[in-house]
């Protein structure tokens, strides 16, 4: 999977891409990241990517930027002669996007291609969102400084899934939010800290009898903290 971010912060992302999983799955070639400095693309003398939004407000970002980065990266015209690509998918962040759940993120692995739109200021020019983006997502309802964050936390979400990045596939099955619930409990070494022990089941090596257990403890913590998850 190739992803291609448009940001005017590329360098709050280098640190995150350079670490642990994320660094493993580009440098295994399971997936290839390009941040891009959106004001590379502007055609105005100072680089400006953003303008007062008309009817008084803040500043937003402006068209012209953003669909010429994601032309170029594209190599061809998105608007008005828009090629279609089943292959490639538009996405930009915003609190207004369809929230980011798994079975979304597992959506996301059938594109070859994505390209990521990190938005600042307060938002973007409207004929962006509606001629150039293809998908708004949000990471929650509350709202962040810029898109920066979810295109970080939607990009992790949906490496962890390609296989061959996360090196045992059934770990990946039985996470939270796979089957709709969420995982049971985990204990290591030692089985006795400060007088607190390990369920006993666990040390057993009963394997049906583990399964079984972890089975219902996924259940009831499911219950108890995430109830709408079951319904
Ligand atoms: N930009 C600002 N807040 C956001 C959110 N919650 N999700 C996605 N993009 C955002």
């Amino acid at each position: 999977m190739l992803i291609d971010v448009l940001t005017i912060f590329p360098k709050m992302f280098e640190p995150v891409l350079k670490e642990s999983i994320l660094k493993r799955a580009q440098n295994k070639g399971l997936i290839k990241i390009r941040l891009h400095d959106l004001r590379n693309y502007s055609q105005d003398k100072h680089k400006k990517v953003d303008d007062a939004s008309y009817g008084a407000g803040g500043m937003v970002f402006t068209p012209q930027p953003l669909f010429s980065a994601v032309e170029s990266i594209l190599g061809y015209t998105v608007y008005p002669r828009e090629k279609k690509d089943p292959n490639k998918r538009i996405v930009m962040f915003s609190p207004q996007g369809k929230r980011l759940t798994q079975p979304l993120a597992r959506k996301y692995l059938k594109y070859e291609r994505l390209i990521l739109i990190a938005p600042r200021y307060e938002g973007i020019d409207d004929r962006v969102r509606k001629h150039l983006v293809e998908d708004e997502v949000s990471i929650g309802d509350y709202v962040l400084s810029g898109g920066e964050l979810p295109a970080m936390v939607f990009i992790d979400s949906i490496t962890r899934l390609i296989p061959g990045v996360v090196s045992s596939p059934a770990s990946i099955e039985k996470e939270s939010f796979e089957n709709g619930r969420l995982d049971y409990p985990h204990y290591t070494r030692p089985q006795d800290f400060r007088g607190l022990k390990v369920p006993s089941i666990l040390v057993s090596g009963d394997h049906k009898k583990i399964e079984t257990w972890r089975d219902e403890k996924s259940l009831e913590i499911t219950k108890r903290k995430r109830p709408d998850l079951l319904k």
